[in-house]
């Protein structure tokens, strides 16, 4: 399985700090925010990475992971993003490298406390469709911001909502997804939305209106280091004081 994390984006919510760098080199802890993705994705049993980045920092990537080898990756390929045009768009762009492979996507400001390691086994026992990773235990006001899934009779994802006045469950998608190569063609179809972007819950709707759409719910802490100064550092704080990615 190849590894993809996704590390452009503008980062507005966490300005002025994005001003003068990229939102994914800010510290969590002792380590660039970075890193964190990176160690998820090895400890899952990747080791193939494309790193996507944009805007003006995209050289200092290269200059804090190099070729990976440090990090226990084999191949660390970078792409950037001219834009940014979304989450799926800048997918899209690792096409070539994924190569007809099952592929883990991971937003580079998402944060977990345990292993993604039994999702890759999971969906490495059957990569067809996508399998997605909810978080549970979030507060119904903290729902509205996030991507919500509504849950079928059956126990399986009937739709995603984003940003849902009122939470059809208790349940929140993270930026942690599998998807078997047919994503390609889906983000290939796909138009922007009403802010300009090419949206990985249209990507993932798509999977669940086809019938192959699996999912796990997380095992411990998650966090968007990303959403706001205030879930940057209660993220910094869980990392400090639980650490990250234990297995
Ligand atoms: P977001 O946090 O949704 O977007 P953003 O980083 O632009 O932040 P803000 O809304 O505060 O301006 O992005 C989630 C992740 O996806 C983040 O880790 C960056 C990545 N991303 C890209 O790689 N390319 C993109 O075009 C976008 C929008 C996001």
């Amino acid at each position: 399985m190849k590894g993809v994390i996704l590390a452009g984006g503008s980062g507005t919510r966490l300005h002025p700090l994005t001003r003068i760098t990229n939102k994914h080199l800010l510290p969590i802890y002792d380590r660039p925010m970075i890193a964190y993705a990176i160690e998820a994705l090895v400890q899952a049993g990747i080791t193939e990475v494309m790193l996507v980045t944009g805007g003006t920092h995209a050289g200092e990537f290269l200059r804090l992971l190099g070729n990976g080898h440090e990090h226990g990756l084999d191949r660390l390929l970078y792409a950037y993003q001219d834009r940014p045009g979304g989450i799926a768009e800048a997918l899209g762009l690792t096409e070539r490298f994924v190569d007809g492979d099952p592929v883990l996507v991971m937003l580079g400001d998402n944060i977990v406390e345990r292993s993604l390691r039994p999702t890759v086994e999971r969906f490495c026992a059957d990569p067809i469709g996508a399998r997605i990773v909810l978080t549970a235990g979030q507060d119904p006001e903290h729902l509205r911001s996030l991507g919500v899934p509504v849950m079928d009779a059956s126990g399986r994802i009937a739709r995603i909502v984003e940003k849902p006045e009122d939470p059809p469950s208790p349940y929140a998608v993270t930026g942690i997804y599998c998807y078997d190569a047919s994503v390609f063609d889906t983000i290939s179809t796909l138009e922007p939305s009403g802010r300009g972007e090419l949206e990985i819950t249209d990507v993932n709707n798509a999977y669940i209106a086809k019938g192959s759409m699996a999912y796990d719910v997380l095992d411990g802490f998650w966090g968007d280091a990303g959403e706001s100064i205030d879930a940057y550092y209660a993220v910094n704080d869980f990392v400090r004081t639980h650490g990250a990615n234990r297995g």
